[in-house]
């Protein structure tokens, strides 16, 4: 068992050394009457195959290999890709195949070889000078290890590149982020006009593939056109000329979890400030103050990842409304809380207010009151050495003390007057404190349905209606 297979592997070593020794002889002066008489490449080797069909002087490259070729073109699809959400650049790497026609390169070998191996042939063949337009920039030159060239026996032959190319995305930012980027390129023929040379879309297989193994980043493909280049792109003349159009839509839940969640959550939070007591001045200011901040980090940390344009009409929309309401929900509180604040004792813990004293309530007693203390101040030293002799009298001490004191408060009332008159005022503070109150009770409820109803028809007019009516994918 053991030496069966200890000489076969000598034969086959052998076989291959002589056949390579053959081979080598053979070339490139081999028995080419064989081939004539019988036209079968019986026994030869690809390599020796290939030599003879391409040899300089039956094979001329520059020729076309029949006077109408038609280029049979197929994309296959390998990744997809988008540096982030919201970029207006696509990478994406495909296989375009090239399937044509070419009747020098038939050959029979009675089934040996299924197909020739033709890259290392690539300079010595005719190949469809097939080129890019419109699209963005490739990512690196095209070099030999991304071709294959395969010639089948019947003459078809089949010529596939790898290419990686930035496309440049065309979105409609006004309703972004619900916009979808249509991202088109072109291939077109350099130097040869339609009637000489003709790329088609394969009709037999799928135009636009994707590998199995197809990656996408960020990029989500969800329509793919193909067609010809119309009369309005024909600005080179008649030309040969392929058109791709691949579609992507934007990760909606990125956008959703990222910019309008947290922008309803905000908004909603600054309406909490209505339920708060009028009185609580921190806790509503503070409600206030922070949603507003949160508001603009959010938006400013997303905005940078924007592309810099001016005209996203929806995201501007959206932020301009939530910092309206933010900011309306402040001034509610301040415009109530100034009304509120008119009111005498409308606090608990403010300190209740001084009673109006006697003086003021009475002004004619205040008069006399002042005149008396006025005259009284000559009396004033004696009495206070003097004790008091009736009982029923007022003593002159008390007397005084209380005049001094009515005096002192009637300053001080007038003082606290003058510093606090809304302690004073007294026929519409009522009305006010109804009136602060009243708003705060009207803004419960009609904040919360302002932004209700703006966020149905945010939604309906930029998500749903707009993106519906402007998908309609025509080739650009
Ligand atoms: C080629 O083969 C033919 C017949 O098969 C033979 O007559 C001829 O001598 C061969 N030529 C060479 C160069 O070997
Ligand atoms: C190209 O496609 C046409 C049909 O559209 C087909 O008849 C032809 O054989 C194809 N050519 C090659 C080389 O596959
Ligand atoms: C030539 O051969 C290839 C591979 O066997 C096949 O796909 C193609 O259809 C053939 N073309 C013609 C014109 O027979
Ligand atoms: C391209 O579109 C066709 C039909 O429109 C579809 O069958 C094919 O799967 C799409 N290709 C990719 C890669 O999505
Ligand atoms: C393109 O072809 C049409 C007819 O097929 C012809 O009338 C026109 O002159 C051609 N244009 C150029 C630039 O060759």
């Amino acid at each position: 068992m053991w030496a069966l297979f200890v000489l076969t592997v000598m034969g086959i070593r052998v076989a291959s050394t002589f056949q390579i020794g053959a081979s080598d002889n053979n070339y490139p002066t081999f028995n080419s009457s064989i081939l004539e008489t019988h036209k079968k490449f019986l026994g030869f080797s690809d390599k020796q195959i290939l030599d003879y069909l391409l040899d300089k002087s039956r094979y001329d490259k520059r020729m076309r290999p029949v006077d109408y070729t038609v280029v049979n073109v197929t994309v296959l699809l390998l990744t997809l890709s988008s540096p982030d959400e919201s970029s207006l650049k696509y990478e994406v790497e495909f296989l375009l195949h090239q399937k044509w026609y070419d009747p020098r390169l038939k050959f029979d070998d009675g089934g040996k070889h299924r197909y020739l191996n033709g890259l290392m042939h690539t300079d010595h063949i005719w190949l469809p000078d097939t080129y890019f337009i419109k699209h963005g920039e490739f990512k690196y030159p095209l070099i030999p290890i991304h071709i294959a060239l395969r010639i089948y026996p019947n003459g078809s032959v089949i010529y596939s590149m790898r290419r990686a190319m930035v496309l440049n995305c065309q979105g409609n930012l006004h309703i972004f982020p619900f916009d979808n980027l249509k991202c088109p390129f072109a291939l077109e023929s350099v130097s040869h006009e339609e009637t000489e040379v003709e790329l088609k879309w394969s009709k037999t297989e799928q135009q636009i593939n994707g590998a199995t193994s197809l990656r996408q980043q960020n990029a989500y493909l969800v329509k793919n056109v193909t067609g010809e280049c119309g009369k309005q792109h024909t600005w080179r003349g008649n030309y040969s000329c392929l058109r791709v159009l691949l579609v992507f839509t934007r990760d909606k839940s990125f956008y959703i979890s990222t910019v309008f969640v947290p922008g309803v959550v905000l908004v909603t939070s600054s309406f909490i400030s209505f339920w708060l007591d009028i009185n609580a001045v921190p806790a509503r200011v503070m409600i206030g103050v922070t949603t507003m901040l949160n508001f603009c980090t959010t938006t400013n940390g997303f905005r940078s990842t924007l592309p810099v344009v001016s005209n996203l009409t929806a995201m501007n929309l959206w932020d301009g409304v939530c910092m309206f309401f933010i900011y309306a929900s402040m001034l509610e509180f301040i415009i109530v809380n100034y009304l509120y604040r008119r009111l005498p004792g409308a606090s608990g813990n403010r300190p209740v207010s001084a009673p109006v004293p006697e003086s003021l309530k009475n002004p004619s007693l205040a008069q006399t009151n002042s005149r008396r203390v006025f005259s009284d101040t000559n009396v004033q030293q004696p009495s206070q050495t003097t004790p008091a002799t009736t009982p029923n009298a007022v003593p002159e001490p008390a007397l005084n003390h209380r005049l001094q004191s009515d005096k002192a408060r009637a300053a001080a009332s007038v003082f606290a007057w003058l510093r606090r008159p809304q302690l004073f005022v007294t026929p519409d503070v009522r009305n006010r404190q109804r009136l602060a109150k009243q708003i705060d009770n009207v803004s419960k409820g009609v904040f919360p349905l302002l932004f209700g109803i703006f966020t149905i028809g945010f939604v309906l007019t930029f998500a749903i209606i707009k993106p519906s009516q402007q998908e309609n994918f025509i080739l650009l």
